[in-house]
């Protein structure tokens, strides 16, 4: 995976973890097309690599992790459809990200707003740096958050906090993001923080780690009896996998277990 050479991004793997950079730090890693486009090429060749079990992702540099989509290139766009296409085209990337089969962790440290931190929403746990600031400032360019932060935002901590979030434009700091359930954790390093995060998640088993995720983000679309029929169903698939035999023999013999994703 280190190997494959990209303009705006860089991924870089360290055992079962891969850490997905963004590297536009003059423009505060912010999203242009081509960072897009790489980082949906780059996501696809690390869920592709069976010896990955969890993704990282953050920005290059001391000040951000995105500032945002690329301004400049917003400064371009003319009329209706030239911005539901850009909105369509963003949210298909941060839904991939979303729907990743493996756990991924946003380690945001710095500036995450807009579509930066619409980037950190699509991830399943967030790791903020003490100085990091986070913000929808969309509505100080006329616009509005476009690729799922006016959904993701608002199941994450709610409609009343992501309305504030969202129509003040106003920036927060990491204690105040960890107070609201925006961030999970809060440290001086979010890239160390993120790597022993992931660890923690890497050691159990694949297949249940990816059950989660679907039964939580499947669940967040339908009902409370939908959801539990779907937590059912998953929970049925779990039953059947070897790493089950694996973690109870384990459990009963006092050893540590050796899941295969089977
Ligand atoms: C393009 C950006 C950028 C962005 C920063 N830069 N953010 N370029 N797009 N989103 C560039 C600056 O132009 C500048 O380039 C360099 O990065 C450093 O930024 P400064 O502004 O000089 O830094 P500072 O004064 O410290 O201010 C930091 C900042 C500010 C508060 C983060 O840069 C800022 O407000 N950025 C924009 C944040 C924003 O509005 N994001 C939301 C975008 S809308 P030069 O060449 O001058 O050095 C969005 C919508 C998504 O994301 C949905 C669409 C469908």
């Amino acid at each position: 995976l280190d190997e494959f050479e990209f303009n705006n991004v860089q991924i870089d793997q360290h055992g079962p973890l891969a850490v997905l950079t963004i590297t536009r730090p003059k423009a505060l890693n912010a999203l242009s097309a081509d960072t897009f486009s790489e980082i949906a090429q780059a996501v696809n060749l690390i869920v592709e690599d069976a010896e990955v079990g969890a993704l990282i992702i953050t920005g290059s540099g001391d000040k951000a992790f995105v500032a945002g989509a690329d301004i400049s290139e917003l400064a371009s766009l003319d009329g209706v459809y030239d911005g539901r296409e850009l909105s369509l085209a963003g949210q298909d990337v941060m839904h991939q990200i979303s729907s990743l089969p493996i756990p991924v962790v946003a380690a945001i440290n710095g500036f995450a707003l807009g579509g930066g931190l619409e980037l950190a929403l699509a991830c399943d746990v967030r790791v903020a740096s003490t100085g990091a600031r986070l913000g929808m400032p969309e509505v100080s360019l006329g616009l509005i958050p476009g690729f799922g932060g006016t959904q993701r935002l608002a199941r994450l901590v709610g409609a009343g906090r992501a309305l504030d979030l969202m129509l003040t434009a106003r920036q927060i700091k990491a204690d105040e993001a960890l107070a609201m359930g925006l961030v999970n954790y809060v440290a001086d390093d979010a890239l160390q923080k993120a790597r022993e995060v992931a660890e923690a998640m890497v050691k159990h088993a694949p297949i249940a780690l990816s059950l989660i995720k679907e039964a939580v983000r499947r669940g967040l679309d339908t009902t409370l009896e939908g959801g539990l029929e779907i937590e059912a169903d998953l929970f049925g698939m779990t039953v059947a996998t070897k790493d089950f035999r694996e973690g109870v023999d384990a459990f009963l013999n006092k050893r540590r277990a050796e899941f295969q994703g089977e």
